[in-house]
């Protein structure tokens, strides 16, 4: 199939490696005036987008030719804890120079990504982050899948790098880029051939930006939330993506000569569609009907009648910060049950915020006390979102639950997979200064 192009270095020097990746220095054009010293996968923004084939193997060589340690982490994908790339909890950090295989087989079919787990604020603001796409085992009817990946960059007008992270936004809603870009181009056309179905896949690999999507006078249907199919499409509104967060649509590409944009909320558009020739023209009323839905993936069903419940306060500690740990420029704004965790490093891992029988069912409760919104992430499952107290839910399958101002949910999952999983929010300022924590199967 015609993925397998865009496999990378599949040369002698690395035998039976499916990619050999690396993170590095670079510079990359984002705007006109000059380039902004930025580090990419292979030197490149965008990264490369990884394709993989659900349920089967694939091998990935990294190499860090960063100056400090990192790890890569596969967002959303339920894999074993030894590949799951986060330091000190499922493997020790890649030292600079040198590299590490990581080696799964994910059993889910979707739109996931990777990053590194360290030094986040820097790592990810800076551009290391990734499309890892996840190929269903039976070819889809979309005549275009089309992956773009959301970044607000943090730079000036010249194009350099400002400071990723002032501890005034991050005990807010966490530090906003300047520069918003969908695969490195500040709002592009994309071209998509009328009359034909097209799926799109939108992936938030920003530090801070929630996306409010949506497309005025369009239809376009939500098929999965990230990387999880719905059991029935339904019509796009408005969906908010937090950082993390992957939403694919599903939509007839517009007649000939009309545009249509992706906006988020009435803010701007982020990318607009320009539909090119296709033979398909009048058959859109037509198929409109009948809008393709993607098969589920084999996550375990929670026995939610009989799970255990387990709660889960998100709190804002500002006020709790102790002045001496400003001085050393550490900041504690946010807590999880009471306690923060900043600052990841071997000496410092506290105990699980849980820990959970592995096949048993769980639900967590989980209460946003705080006024600003949180996009909450599980590493290594996949969960069903049950009820929230303010708005209506239809339950679906996720991995990252965006969490309102003064919002409660729940979730419900089976704690199939063993080891340290982190949970923590995905605005990398909550995270690096408190809102992280991890629970522990057995
Ligand atoms: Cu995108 Cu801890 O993850
Ligand atoms: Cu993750
Ligand atoms: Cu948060």
């Amino acid at each position: 199939m015609s993925h397998f192009s865009f496999r990378l270095w599949a040369d002698d020097t690395s035998p039976g490696y499916d990619y050999v990746l690396t993170a590095e220095p670079t510079e990359v054009d984002l705007i006109a005036e000059a380039p902004t010293a930025a580090w990419g996968f292979n030197g490149q923004f965008p990264a490369p987008v990884l394709h993989a084939q659900q349920g089967q193997p694939i091998r990935i060589k990294f190499i860090n030719k960063l100056n400090e340690p990192t790890t890569i982490h596969w967002h959303g994908l339920r894999i074993p804890i030894a590949m799951d790339g986060v330091p000190f909890l499922s493997q020790p950090p890649i030292p600079p120079g040198d590299s590490f295989i990581y080696e799964f087989t994910p059993p889910d079919a979707g739109t996931f990504w990777y990053h590194p787990h360290m030094n986040s604020t820097e790592q990810l603001g800076r551009g290391l982050v990734g499309a890892f796409i996840v190929h269903e085992r039976q070819a889809q009817p979309f005549a275009e899948d089309i992956t773009c990946l959301l970044k607000n960059w943090h730079i000036d007008k010249k194009g350099q790098i400002k400071r990723l992270s002032i501890p005034r936004y991050a005990a807010r809603m966490g530090t906003p880029g300047r520069w918003p870009t969908i695969n490195g181009l500040h709002q592009p056309v994309l071209k998509v051939p009328a009359g034909e179905w097209v799926r799109l896949r939108l992936l938030n690999a920003d530090n801070t930006l929630t996306y409010r999507l949506h497309i005025p006078n369009a239809q376009a249907h939500i098929l999965a939330i990230d990387g999880c199919p719905l059991t029935t499409p339904r019509p796009l509104t408005e969906h908010a993506m937090g950082p993390g967060m992957r939403i694919d649509l599903g939509f007839i590409a517009p007649s000939k000569g009309s545009t249509w944009a992706v906006w988020h909320g009435e803010h701007y558009p982020l990318l607009s569609l320009e539909s090119i020739v296709s033979t398909k023209d009048q058959q859109i009323q037509a198929d409109q009907s009948n809008v393709p839905s993607l098969p589920m993936n084999p996550i375990p069903q929670p026995d939610v009648e009989n799970a255990e419940k387990i709660s889960f306060v998100f709190e804002w500690a500002g006020a709790l910060t102790p002045t001496a740990q400003q001085k050393k420029g550490k900041h504690t704004f946010w807590m999880i049950n009471k306690r923060a965790w900043e600052g990841m490093s071997a000496d410092n891992i506290p105990a699980p915020l849980a820990t959970l029988k592995r096949g048993k069912s769980y639900i967590f409760i989980l209460k946003n006390i705080t006024q600003y919104h949180h996009p909450i992430h599980l590493h290594g499952h996949s969960f069903t979102v049950l009820k929230s107290d303010k708005r209506k839910i239809i339950p679906y399958q996720t991995d990252t639950v965006l969490l309102g101002k003064n919002e409660s949910a729940q979730i419900a999952f089976v704690a199939d997979n063993p080891g340290r999983w982190m949970f923590h929010c995905h605005v990398i300022d909550h995270m690096k200064t408190g809102l992280m924590g991890y629970i522990t199967v057995t």
